[in-house]
């Protein structure tokens, strides 16, 4: 099955992708900035999910970035949409299959350490996952790594120090910390952001860890930036979609700086 979707891309002119983009709510702009660009929705690619949402159909976009080759997912599938975990994964399978070293992981999150602010970028260094779900549950994929997986080191720390090194030089003030997976669709609730900030959360979200597992399984380095579009439930009045929205379209010539330069270093 993998096999007939890598064939599929690679016959359509995608060549040896070293980076793979995973870009998160808002932050999709990126990849219209990628050069020589080829655009394949999703709909045409053999056994890749679909996207329910009417007008976000969702393309991978190849071409290269800062002299890279890169690979790029507009439009993210979301455990929460009703797709299991072997399915909102699997576009991370591909990018095994096509070679691919790095995968940057991105998303928008809401803030639990009381220093973040919105507009905020954090640099992901581990995870919690609170979901009690797991994309490699089922038979071991052999070919791409190994039953038990060690997650020391998920998030690389050559990727951390690359993103901090970036953010001296574009003048960015760059936090970091712990990235808390909730299943969504619901918000959070504010007993359990304090559970997730007594437990070491620094940020909380709906996407990211099934990916980051994959692609850890599969011996892929993985790079997280979180962008904090809010305070978590019960620090400030209320939640909402426009306001996440709002904050990653402010945070996003920053973003789109950092990312630059992470991939240049890469
Ligand atoms: N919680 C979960 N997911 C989010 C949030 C949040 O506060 N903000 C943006 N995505």
């Amino acid at each position: 099955m993998f096999n007939e979707t890598s064939q599929y891309l690679i016959a359509r002119g995608i060549e040896k992708p070293q980076i793979a983009l995973i870009l998160g709510s808002g932050l999709g702009e990126l990849a219209d900035e990628i050069e020589s660009a080829i655009a394949i929705p999703y709909e045409e690619i053999p056994n890749f999910p679909v996207s329910t949402v009417p007008g976000h159909a969702g393309k991978l976009i190849y071409g290269v970035l800062e002299g890279k080759k890169v690979i790029a997912l507009q439009g993210r599938f979301h455990f929460y949409e009703g797709y299991d975990l072997q399915t909102v994964t699997y576009p991370v399978r591909i990018f095994k299959e096509l070679g691919v070293q790095t995968v940057i992981v991105t998303n928008a999150a809401g803030g639990v350490n009381e220093n973040f602010t919105p507009g905020d970028l954090m640099i992901i260094t581990d995870h919690l996952n609170l979901t009690g779900e797991n994309p490699l549950i089922g038979a071991n994929i052999e070919a791409h790594g190994p039953r038990f997986v060690d997650m020391t080191e998920t998030y690389s720390k050559r990727g951390q120090q690359i993103l901090k090194e970036v953010a001296t030089d574009i003048d960015l003030h760059l936090q970091e910390g712990v990235y808390t997976w909730f299943t969504g669709p619901t918000y959070e609730t504010p007993a359990e952001i304090r559970y997730a900030r007594a437990i070491g959360g620094d940020a909380v979200g709906m996407s990211t860890v099934p990916e980051a597992i994959v692609a850890k399984h599969a011996g892929m380095e993985v790079v997280g930036v979180s962008c904090i579009t809010n305070l978590a439930a019960g620090m400030q009045q209320s939640l909402n979609h426009e306001e996440v929205m709002e904050y990653s379209q402010k945070a996003k010539p920053k973003f789109k700086q950092l990312l630059r330069g992470l991939i240049s270093r890469l």
